[in-house]
């Protein structure tokens, strides 16, 4: 294989076989091509994109790079969820509890914080004693025992992927739509689902940030999910403003525990009980495109997969604690602390908190994801090189919602930061973040759309 004359090929607009990308990912893997030599085809993909059939080769090549998770003993359908990223998403911390609770086995891998964007396994490490770094064969007892496990990507998963992941995150390839399908889907494929639900953020604050470009992510994941036998639906959803209040890691785990509490922010539930309708549907209809395709609100039919039956289950599941004692099981068996429960304020606190209050009256007509995201990265709640801690306690709680009428001197938020620098820097994003003017606030639906193989149906 002459590495450099694929790169010219993909550089000057032309694709690769099938078989140059096995061949190009396999040598990748042994270490016979460098990274130099990965890191200029993937600047060559991310300016020339790649054919469907290239996307295809490479997702597949990525796939088989490790060991794929085998669930089928287990009976249940093995259903996930993956978001693309957002500021203050921390849907998954409720979700995988929920969903296990309505019965689905929910072997979820995630990542950790990227960008402006947090991670749920940084959230999930804020709870003193949590382990994300369960094996392949822990993950399968845990399983087992409690049809949930929250855990980071294995050593045995797709491990093309981390080394990719890693290098496009240093040499501004992370905003390429085949490459981020292909990381995405080749972590999910390796589980082993019978279904999965994507959360495609759209916004200011998601990674895509324009909507008929994240509509393509959306499908391109759901072709190459579909076209490998697991059924894939994705929601587009808000990131024009944080969701929830909460945005860094202890205070995100704090807010994803008072929903299981039942005590969470209006925008967090009903994402998180829209997913979880998804997953629990694909989960019962597997195999049935005529069920899962039904409009949401559609009458009863008492079909397995009636998204008006199964939202009650869903939200029963919630409301009865259900879910909540899910969660504490899965705590329990990662190490951590399952008192987190009763009693958030066994999570790590910050040393510096400071109101921050509105410095005019008006309508609050923006909360600037971006700029959040970005500010509790430098205040330490995030990574800028590869190896740095992260400081759990840090960041904000935002009450402020967009189209809020607030007095001048009314609190808008909370700071929280390891030290007065931190404060100062926290109350300058704020400042920026926070429009405050006349006028109306002009918001994305929550959910705007829900995308299948079948097409788009627009919610909103
Ligand atoms: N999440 C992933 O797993 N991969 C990407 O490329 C972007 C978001």
């Amino acid at each position: 294989m002459f590495v450099p004359g694929l790169i010219e090929r993909k550089r000057d607009g032309g694709a690769l076989t099938p078989g140059e990308w096995r061949d190009l990912v396999g040598a990748y893997h042994i270490g016979t091509v460098p990274d130099y030599q990965m890191a200029a085809l993937l600047m060559a993909v991310f300016l020339r994109g790649m054919t469907r059939e290239e996307t295809a080769a490479l997702l597949d090549a990525m796939v088989d790079s490790g060991r794929r998770l085998d669930l089928s003993g287990l009976g249940l359908p093995v259903v996930d969820k993956h978001s693309t990223g957002g500021v203050g998403d921390k849907v998954s911390l409720v979700l995988a509890p929920l969903a296990a609770a309505c019965g689905l086995a929910v072997p979820m891998m995630s990542g950790r914080g990227l960008g402006h964007t947090g991670g749920t396994l940084d959230k999930l490490e804020s709870i003193p004693g949590f382990r994300t770094g369960l094996t392949l064969d822990e993950t399968m007892a845990q399983m087992a025992k409690l049809g949930v496990a929250m855990i980071g990507q294995t050593p045995e998963i797709a491990p093309v992927d981390k080394r990719l992941y890693a290098m496009r995150d240093v040499t501004a390839t992370v905003e390429c739509i085949p490459l981020i399908a292909c990381s995405i889907m080749s972590k999910k494929l390796a589980e082993g689902l019978t279904g999965l639900v994507l959360d495609v953020k759209q916004g200011s604050g998601a990674f895509i940030t324009d909507a008929a470009k994240s509509l393509e992510l959306a499908q391109t994941m759901i072709r190459l999910g579909e076209d490998r036998g697991c059924p894939t639906v994705a929601l587009l959803t808000a990131m024009d403003r944080p969701l929830g209040r909460a945005c860094g890691n202890a205070l995100e785990a704090e807010e994803a525990i008072m929903a299981l509490r039942g005590e969470g922010p209006e925008d967090l539930v009903e994402e998180t009980v829209a997913e979880v309708v998804e997953m629990v549907v694909l989960g019962r209809t597997s195999g049935r495109a005529d069920e899962r395709t039904s409009v949401p609100g559609h009458r009863g039919t008492g079909a397995p997969g009636d998204r008006v039956v199964v939202e009650k289950e869903v939200r029963a599941a919630l409301s009865s604690g259900k879910a909540a004692e899910k969660f504490r099981q899965m705590v329990e068996a990662q190490g951590g602390n399952p008192a987190v429960l009763e009693d958030p304020s066994v999570l790590p606190q910050a040393k510096e908190v400071e109101v921050y209050y509105a410095p005019r009256g008006g309508t609050v007509l923006r909360v600037e994801p971006r700029t959040i995201g970005r500010a509790v990265v430098e205040m330490g709640g995030g990574r800028t090189k590869s190896d740095d801690t992260v400081d759990p306690t840090v960041g904000f709680v935002i009450t402020a919602r967009p189209g809020q009428p607030v007095h001048a001197s009314e609190p808008l938020a909370s700071i929280f930061a390891k030290d007065a620098a931190g404060i100062a820097l926290g109350r300058r994003a704020l400042d920026l973040a926070i429009e405050i003017g006349a006028g109306k606030a002009e918001l994305l639906p929550l959910i705007a759309a829900r995308v299948t193989a079948q097409g788009v149906e627009r919610l909103a």
